[in-house]
């Protein structure tokens, strides 16, 4: 399917009648349309939305009124007395056979009452009457609403669908549209639906009242839990606003040193605690060195005293020994003097006795030491032990001396109250909102949560009512058989549900990498994808082994991610869309818009049409995508006719 021509009349912004060629050549998938903020970007992605889907296009809200306020609404207010329309025409391609047809809807406003919107279809050019009649069930043929998001959507939205809670959801409605498996729940929805329409045809006065009263509540308790999903969807959102606005505020905020600063008693108190522990190891090292510690300075001394008093004898000792030797040499000397040795031998004696005087002599050279070799052994180790607490003391007294340089770094850096007074209570303020906001998250979860409850509660009830009333047997009869075929056919498809749920899942797990491969800037940071059959969580292989999950990834990477999966469930979807994006770069950095320009948009699709601003594709951006266009527009506000005008061309 691709689309050919938009047509608008009085609808928002564009005022009067507005016409706008589509159509794309081989290899050009792109429509470029330029349009500054409030020009009316979304009108379009709106108006070829409803066009196509009518209320059941997806940005209407489901609650009672909201249908009709959204005709009023987009009535062009300049013209408020006269109809609107949208028209949208496509063709599709069957074999060699190219059809074209438009729809289009129409609607007025009548003394404040919205005239009864109708919807016709042409066909090749000729009203359809049965297409324009069963338009909202035949439009699926055409364009399953179901695969809506994951062609129509906004670059800014993309942030709420990088949530995992949301992602997870995408993904799991994604898939069941793959399987077809919400094609088995209508139906069995719509046979309940024609059983209680039967029965109660058929029924008393009395069991219709009651049942009109269920049925009442029921559908007030569906508005209220869509209006309450709806609001929950907004609080999700605007968290997302706050948490990215106290992150800039954050960053200003240590930026100009206040973290620093919120921190400057902890940091006072550490510096004086620093203070203390440095003075308590002085006193420490004064005290040992009180003891036998300075005795380390002589240590090497100290072991020669000790190897000598080991080595030698005492001073006292030594002159026993001598006076012994001597004597006892002296009587040698006078006993060989009497007896008849020759001169000779004489002379030999008297030589050994005259070296051991010269010996002895030397040897009273050597110091004498008056310590006992117990004590010295006892000074050496205690010295040693002193020495290595010493040692650790002094360790131990640089390292804090190391922090309190750090701190006190730190506290010089501390800036001025008054200079980030401002920062400090901006960020405290956005801390308090979101504090408050999920508060209201999880109150609003709870009363979700109840009016569920209810829901089923009243479902039972009606459910009980409608068993209740008696019907023909032919008709009941009808409604089993159509029951067992229907549970029948639902247990043959659980068989292969599995089956084919897991392969979807292979697949797209494997579409997922490969898009997101080509929209990061880091390469090669991604081993794989693994998405929970469970709850369809994703989780990021990291190259290396390291696994985390999707919430684990830059914001930015996050709504890469995002788009990833929405390009992978397009791709695998297999049916040839058009694409249409607005503000299709959001809020990505340079970087990654490089990415989405060179690799996403010339491939998103065979027809992509994007809505950008000029702050978006533009330059060097713009360049690159310009091989890939087909035709371009701007769009441009016109006060004095306060309208909006489609023109050929782009920011100049
Ligand atoms: N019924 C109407 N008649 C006239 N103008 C309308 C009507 N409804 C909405 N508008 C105006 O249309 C503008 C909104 O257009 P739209 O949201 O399409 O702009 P946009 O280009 O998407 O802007 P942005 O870039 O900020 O998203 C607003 O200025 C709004 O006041
Ligand atoms: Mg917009």
């Amino acid at each position: 399917m691709i689309l050919t021509k938009l047509a608008l009349h009085n609808f928002g912004i564009y005022g009067g009648k507005h016409e706008i060629d589509l159509t794309v050549q081989k290899d050009k998938p792109i429509i470029l349309v330029g349009a500054l903020n409030g020009s009316g970007k979304t009108t379009l992605l709106e108006s070829i939305q409803f066009a196509l889907f009518g209320k059941n296009a997806k940005f209407i809200p489901k609650t009672k009124t909201a249908y009709l306020d959204f005709l009023k609404d987009s009535i062009n207010r300049k013209n408020l007395d006269t109809s609107a329309s949208v028209a949208v025409t496509f063709e599709t391609k069957k074999g060699s056979r190219i059809s074209s047809y438009e729809v289009v809807r129409t609607w007025s406003l009548n003394s404040k009452k919205i005239q009864l919107d109708t919807v016709q279809v042409f066909k090749d050019g000729e009203l359809d009457e049965e297409l324009s009649d069963r338009w909202p069930e035949l439009s699926e043929n055409f364009f399953p609403s179901q695969l809506s998001d994951l062609f129509f959507f906004d670059g800014e939205r993309i942030e709420t669908l990088a949530q995992q809670d949301r992602c997870s959801e995408l993904i799991r409605t994604g898939l069941n549209s793959l399987l077809g498996l919400d094609l088995v729940s209508d139906l069995s929805r719509t046979l309940v639906t024609l059983e209680r329409k039967i029965k109660l045809d058929n029924s008393g006065r009395n069991e219709k009242e009651i049942y009109d009263q269920l049925k009442k509540k029921s559908d007030e308790l569906q508005i209220k839990r869509q209006e309450l999903s709806k609001e929950i969807e907004e609080s999700y959102s605007e968290r997302e606003l706050l948490q990215a606005n106290l992150e800039v505020a954050n960053d200003s905020l240590i930026r100009e040193g206040g973290d620093l600063f919120k921190n400057r008693d902890d940091l006072k108190a550490k510096q004086d605690f620093l203070n203390r522990e440095i003075s308590r190891i002085r006193n420490e090292l004064v005290d040992l060195a009180s003891t036998v510690l300075p005795l380390t300075l002589l240590e090497e001394n100290i072991k020669t005293i000790e190897e000598l008093s080991l080595s030698s004898l005492s001073s006292t000792q030594r002159e026993a020994v001598s006076d012994a030797i001597y004597n006892f040499s002296l009587c040698v000397l006078k006993e060989v003097k009497q007896r008849e040795f020759t001169d000779v031998q004489i002379k030999v004696l008297q030589n050994i006795h005259s070296s051991y005087l010269e010996i002895s002599k030397n040897e009273s050279k050597n110091p004498e030491i008056h310590c006992s070799r117990e004590s010295l052994y006892k000074y050496r180790t205690a010295i040693n032990s002193l020495q290595s607490s010493g040692m650790t003391s002094l360790v131990e007294l640089t390292n804090i001396k190391n922090q309190l340089e750090l701190i006190e770094k730190q506290i010089s850096a501390i800036p001025a109250e008054g200079k980030v007074a401002n920062f400090i209570e901006q960020v405290s303020t956005f801390e308090s909102k979101l504090n408050q906001l999920n508060i209201r998250i999880e109150a609003l979860a709870l009363n979700s949560n109840n009016i569920d409850k209810e829901i089923a509660a009243n479902e039972l009830k009606i459910e009980e009512t409608i068993n209740a009333i008696s019907s023909s047997n032919a008709e009941e009869l009808l409604f089993k058989n159509m029951k067992e075929q229907l549970s029948r056919g639902k247990q043959t498809l659980a068989t292969f549900e599995e089956k084919i749920r897991n392969k979807h899942v292979s697949n797209l797990e494997k579409v997922i990498k490969e898009c997101f491969d080509s929209l990061l800037r880091k390469k090669g940071f991604l081993q794989s994808i693994s998405i929970s059959k469970r709850d369809y969580q994703m989780t990021i292989n990291i190259v290396g082994g390291e696994t985390v999950p999707s919430s684990k990834l830059s914001a930015g990477e996050r709504q890469l991610l995002a788009v990833a999966v929405l390009w992978a469930l397009a791709k695998l979807s297999g049916r040839q869309l058009p694409t249409v994006i607005d503000t299709p770069l959001g809020r990505l950095d340079s970087k990654h818009r490089k990415f989405f320009v060179e690799n996403y948009f010339p491939q998103a699709g065979h027809q992509v049409i994007l809505l950008s601003t000029d702050e978006e594709i533009v330059g060097n951006y713009y360049k690159s995508l310009k091989n890939s266009v087909s035709k371009e527009y701007i769009v441009e506000y016109n006060e004095d006719e306060q309208s909006s005008f489609v023109s050929s061309g782009y920011f100049n």
